[in-house]
């Protein structure tokens, strides 16, 4: 499976400083992305069309959009639409990042609608899961990741079920190692691995060998080697580490 190396670069950059960014990972990766990595930016909504820009006509770039309300448009005042994400030239949305559920109060429910209704719209979905502290203390960690797959999952009709593979992905992303430098051990993020796809069989079958599952949380240069080496970890989910070209360009070709 091709890896994914997705950068999350959150609430950070104008354009221009988005653009310097995108420049000099270009400028990198002219020759194209090592192994056939597939590298994708979800930038601020005002700097899709920046990214998009500079990976126009290039093998294995893609960009995402943060967010979305689903419904085709309407009167949702400080919300952007799936068509104005096209517009823009995305093709993948970030879905129920911990951001989103636990800053923004978004519940299981509306992470489900927006699932549903971006794969309507033709984009490939990044479904964001991962425990808190407080629920893997309380050993319910599987029970977490469970929930919000199906949440997520179940309520899609029995079509776009069979036809997930290339159009979603998993990122599993412990709320605890979000932003905080404490990254998840090999084992933990073997065992959270070995659960979603394990999961994922229960509820889509076969698709569920084909479904990317990346990691995040504190991914670094020093630690993203050893993590996209484990089982059942088929990409990484980069927040901070992902602001620099640099320290971004070690994590691709890691
Ligand atoms: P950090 O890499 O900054 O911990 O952020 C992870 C993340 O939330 C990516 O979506």
């Amino acid at each position: 499976m091709q890896k994914i190396i997705a950068a999350n670069w959150k609430m950070y950059k104008t354009r221009p400083e988005a653009a310097q960014t995108v420049a000099e990972l270009t400028q990198a990766l002219a020759g194209g992305t090592p192994h056939d990595r597939l590298v994708l930016i979800f930038p601020p909504f005002t700097s899709v069309d920046v990214v998009v820009a500079a990976f126009r006509d290039k093998k294995n770039l893609a960009v995402g959009g943060q967010n979305f309300y689903p419904v085709e448009q309407g009167a949702f005042t400080g919300e952007i639409s799936t068509a104005m994400l096209k517009d823009a030239g995305a093709t993948w949305v970030l879905v129920g990042h911990s951001e989103r559920r636990h800053v923004f109060s978004e519940s299981d429910e509306l992470v489900a609608r927006k699932t549903a209704f971006a794969l309507e719209q033709g984009f490939k979905v990044m479904l964001c899961v991962g425990e808190t502290l407080q629920e893997r203390e309380a050993g319910q960690l599987r029970d977490v990741l469970s929930r919000q797959l199906s949440s997520a999952l179940g309520p899609l009709p029995e079509a776009q079920r069979g036809t997930l593979a290339g159009r979603l992905a998993i990122a599993y992303e412990p709320v605890w190692a979000i932003g905080t430098g404490k990254v998840a051990g090999p084992a933990e993020v073997r065992e959270a691995h070995a659960a979603l796809r394990a999961l994922l069989a229960e509820m889509l079958g076969e698709t569920a060998a084909d479904l990317p599952i990346l990691y995040g949380g504190s991914v670094k240069p020093t630690n993203a080697s050893a993590l996209v080496g484990l089982d059942n970890v088929d990409g990484l989910l980069v927040g901070g580490a992902s602001l620099e070209a640099q320290s971004f360009l070690q994590i691709i070709g890691s």
